[in-house]
């Protein structure tokens, strides 16, 4: 594992620790003293009685002074760390019961209608001290070392409100990891200027301005250049995942680095064969590469090597050419080249893509269709169910590391439920009590993470 450097925010929150810190010291000095002479104490008579005066001295007085410290500080960084969770309104809901599936408390979740609404123009001010700003409920210290240790690199593509923007980057924001934030311009100036106002207020959040055209290259080229960004930016990084604003995490940052870890270096891109559109590139010559042609989801776990095959292999830069004049090439373009071992492309899956079939299985996101049997109590807009509070328990106890998608004022509680849960979660990942919520041996018997291209990330 690469050791990584922790990414401080900003100066003045270094600053407030070191107060706080000299703060905590003066308090807890004189316990230390008092601790000190007892063991000073103590050893005097040990080395009076059994001459082993050296071993007291270099090694047991050290090591509990040490001790001492250390405990001190790990519980305050805890503390300090629970300060930082949003608060969450529950509306005097239990979510738990909700996602356990009880009728009569879905029934009443689903009768709050209040919203919390903040105009996209609010964020110019509410950014203008962006100490204040991050204590909204943003992490700015890593959670666990395991986390510190396993930056994850995110390219978000957003189309609506910033106020529910803001609360899938409270959820998914970490000092260590990196954001791209692709803002199309034809959402106003509001929007573009609050998400800028937003981004300054971090050192590891960058904008990018791609004007995206529904269907077209454009959603392919918006994640390249937010790639290409996040490439040059830090090397620490050996996951990309991309998300869209209106998308929730179903698991804690924790949680995903050791999904991610557990996926051995292969990507987790969802595709089809039989279902794929072939009328999308029909009217072309058959690329000239050996790629094979899938479709599938737009939102993906990918590792840095295929990244980087993306952005400087010249095979992949001709397919980019001959996926421009097809149709919703954000359903094949990576998708197809993550399923193409016979360009060892890194990652792709060696196997044959058919999601859903022998245990091929979508992690990245939980997502429900208009042509889906069932699964969706909310509503369907362009296809996608917006989910609401009655799809909790369904999606309760999955694999998956996203859902898709809530929309904020939409049966409010739905996505309010979620943050609840995954606050409590967060939370206990920093009183390190995360006892095996996730399944690893379930994704490393997933066939595309046994059956891959190596990415140079595989133990
Ligand atoms: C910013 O907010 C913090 C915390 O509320 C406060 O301590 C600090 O004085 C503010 N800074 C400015 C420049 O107003
Ligand atoms: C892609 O197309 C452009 C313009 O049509 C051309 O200049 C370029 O050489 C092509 N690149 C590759 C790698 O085929
Ligand atoms: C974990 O997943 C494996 C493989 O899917 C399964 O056989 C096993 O029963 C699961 N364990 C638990 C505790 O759910
Ligand atoms: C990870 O992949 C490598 C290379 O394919 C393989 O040798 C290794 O056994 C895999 N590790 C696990 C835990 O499956």
């Amino acid at each position: 594992m690469r050791k990584t450097k922790h990414v401080e925010c900003h100066i003045d929150s270094i600053e407030l620790r070191t107060a706080e810190f000299c703060k905590r010291m003066d308090a807890r000095i004189s316990i230390i003293a008092f601790v000190v002479g007892v063991v000073f104490m103590l050893s005097l008579f040990y080395m009076s009685t059994l001459e082993n005066g050296g071993l007291v001295m270099t090694k047991i007085v050290p090591s509990i002074y040490l001790g001492i410290i250390d405990t001190d500080r790990a519980e305050s960084r805890r503390e300090e760390l629970l300060n930082m969770l949003p608060r969450i309104n529950r509306h005097g809901v239990d979510c738990w019961r909700i996602f356990a599936g009880d009728g009569e408390e879905i029934k009443k979740a689903q009768k709050i209608t209040f919203v919390q609404t903040i105009p996209d123009r609010d964020f110019l001010r509410l950014t203008r001290n962006c100490t204040s700003y991050r204590r909204r409920g943003y992490m700015t210290k890593p959670v666990s070392d395991e986390e510190e240790r396993y930056p994850i690199a995110y390219v978000v593509q957003i189309y609506k409100d910033l106020v529910q923007i803001e609360r899938l980057l409270m959820a998914i924001y970490r000092p260590q990891n990196w954001y791209c934030i692709n803002v199309d311009l034809s959402m106003g100036e509001n929007v573009h200027l609050g998400m800028i106002a937003i981004a300054s207020c971090f050192d590891n959040i960058v904008i990018n301005s791609v004007d995206v055209a529904w269907a077209k290259m454009s959603q392919v080229e918006a994640d390249l250049t937010c790639m290409q960004l996040l490439y040059n930016k830090n090397k620490d990084w050996n996951y990309l995942i991309t998300l869209a604003g209106q998308m929730f995490p179903l698991k804690t940052n924790l949680d995903i680095v050791r999904i991610l870890k557990s996926l051995n270096g292969s990507n987790a891109v969802a595709a089809v064969t039989k279902r794929r559109n072939l009328e999308r590139w029909n009217h072309l010559p058959t690329p000239s590469i050996p790629v094979r042609l899938v479709k599938g989801g737009c939102h993906f776990a990918v590792t840095r090597c295929f990244v980087q095959y993306i952005l400087f292999d010249k095979r992949a830069q001709q397919f980019k050419n001959w996926t421009s004049k097809t149709s919703f090439p954000d359903e094949h373009y990576f998708q197809s080249l993550s399923h193409s071992p016979k360009l060892q492309v890194p990652g792709a899956y060696t196997g044959w893509p058919e999601n859903g079939e022998n245990g091929y299985e979508e992690i990245m996101r939980y997502a429900k269709w208009c042509y889906d049997e069932s699964g969706c109590h909310g509503k369907f807009v362009r296809c996608v169910c917006i989910f609401g509070v009655a799809d909790l328990p369904r999606m309760a106890n999955r694999h998956k590391m996203f859902v898709n998608k809530f929309y904020y004022d939409y049966e409010p509680m739905a996505l309010t439920c979620m943050e609840q849960r995954h606050y409590q979660w967060t939370r206990q990942d920093i009183l390190g009590i995360n006892d095996d919520r996730i399944n690893i041996t379930f994704y490393r018997n997933l066939p595309n993470v046994k059956h891959h291209i190596p990415s140079g990330l595989e133990n």
